[in-house]
């Protein structure tokens, strides 16, 4: 089997080829239509939504549709929900068939405590048979594969990694992608990549390593030192979504920077309108343009341009710094 490029597949999700070996994580508020889009042009191997919790579903947010948007050329797409009771998610995902996912994706390492509190997220890795009942209920109930993320454990008195991987292989999961560090840390300390070899060494189900990969040279080491079938990467695609084509952020010239941010751009005005669009893709340029450490002022008129045409301005008169200075005879 071969892709239209007569390219091999680098593993499988079941039954879906995947070819390539690095994919944007699933981030709230960052992973949406307009940048998961970006990144799969760029390189990443699969598309997986912000999470989604079962309840909106079940109860049909008024969001949700708009949520679940994608575009045809992101597949293979990963619907990745949350919730803590397995009939719920079950109903939820049923309902969730009508979107024509690929894959439907359950998070188990969602460290916010409004997650957590209820018993979603990475609170289910405290409850293994839970994570049985729902993986085995879903592989049952759905036609399409079904994958698991996780993190290590709840904190370092529970690093049950090994166990709950095979529990989601056990019970008819297709693949574990594992965020390298504890729920207790949150985002603190370093990932630790060594036990996702461990986990690596003990599925046969594919295998994703995530946690603190920031650079193309990054994802080869942990690729080869975890032996993990790919890479999943946050934070560090907002400043260098070029990751994804192997390329390190210092390789891109300013003018690739700038046709990309106003590309980007436009798609966040189309998708969420000009007024939102327009406020929500601060984010996006600030971590862009984080690189050429502008100053503060110019970062600031920049990031509160009251309309896109002005940020436009904004933006060309920023990048005019990088055009060749003239030539005195
Ligand atoms: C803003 C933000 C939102 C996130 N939202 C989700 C999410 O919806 N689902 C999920 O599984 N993980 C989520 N994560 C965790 C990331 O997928 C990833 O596991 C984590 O950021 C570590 O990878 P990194 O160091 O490459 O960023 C989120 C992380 C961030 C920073």
């Amino acid at each position: 089997m071969t892709n239209d490029l007569g390219r091999h597949p680098d593993f499988f999700i079941r039954d879906i080829p995947i070819f390539g070996r690095s994919i944007l994580a699933p981030m709230d508020g960052v992973s949406d239509l307009p940048f998961r889009s970006l990144a799969r042009r760029l390189g990443s191997a699969a598309s997986y939504t912000e999470f989604i919790n079962a309840i909106d579903i079940v109860n049909g947010h008024p969001d949700l549709a708009r949520r679940l948007q994608y575009a045809e050329f992101e597949r293979p797409i990963v619907f990745q929900v949350f919730d803590d009771d397995p009939q719920r998610i079950v109903e939820a995902a049923r309902m969730l068939l009508a979107y024509r996912p690929d894959v439907i994706d359950v998070n188990l390492g969602c460290s916010a405590k409004c997650v957590t509190n209820r018993g979603a997220g990475a609170a289910l890795l405290r409850e293994p048979e839970k994570i049985g009942a729902i993986f085995r209920a879903l592989s049952r109930a759905l036609p399409v594969p079904v994958t698991g993320k996780i993190r290590l454990g709840w904190d370092e008195t529970s690093l049950n990694y090994l166990e709950v991987a095979r529990i989601i292989q056990d019970n008819g999961g297709s693949l574990v992608a594992v965020h390298g560090r504890t729920r207790v840390q949150g985002y603190t300390g370093s990932a630790r990549w060594e036990p996702i070899a461990e986990i690596k060494k003990a599925l046969q189900i594919p295998v994703i390593a995530n946690g603190d990969i920031t650079t193309a040279a990054e994802m080869e080491y942990v690729l080869q030192s975890t032996g993990a079938d790919a890479v999943m990467i946050g934070r560090a695609a907002l400043e260098n979504p070029w990751i994804f084509s192997g390329l390190e952020r210092s390789q891109i010239p300013p003018a690739v920077v700038q046709q990309t941010l106003m590309r980007h751009y436009e798609a966040m005005l189309d998708y969420y309108g000009p007024e939102r669009g327009n406020v929500l893709y601060r984010k996006y340029a600030k971590r862009l343009l984080q690189p050429y450490n502008p100053e503060r002022n110019e970062l600031l008129n920049l990031l509160t341009a009251a309309s896109p045409q002005a940020f436009q301005t904004l933006l060309s008169e920023f990048f005019n710094r990088f055009l060749a200075e003239p030539v005195l005879e």
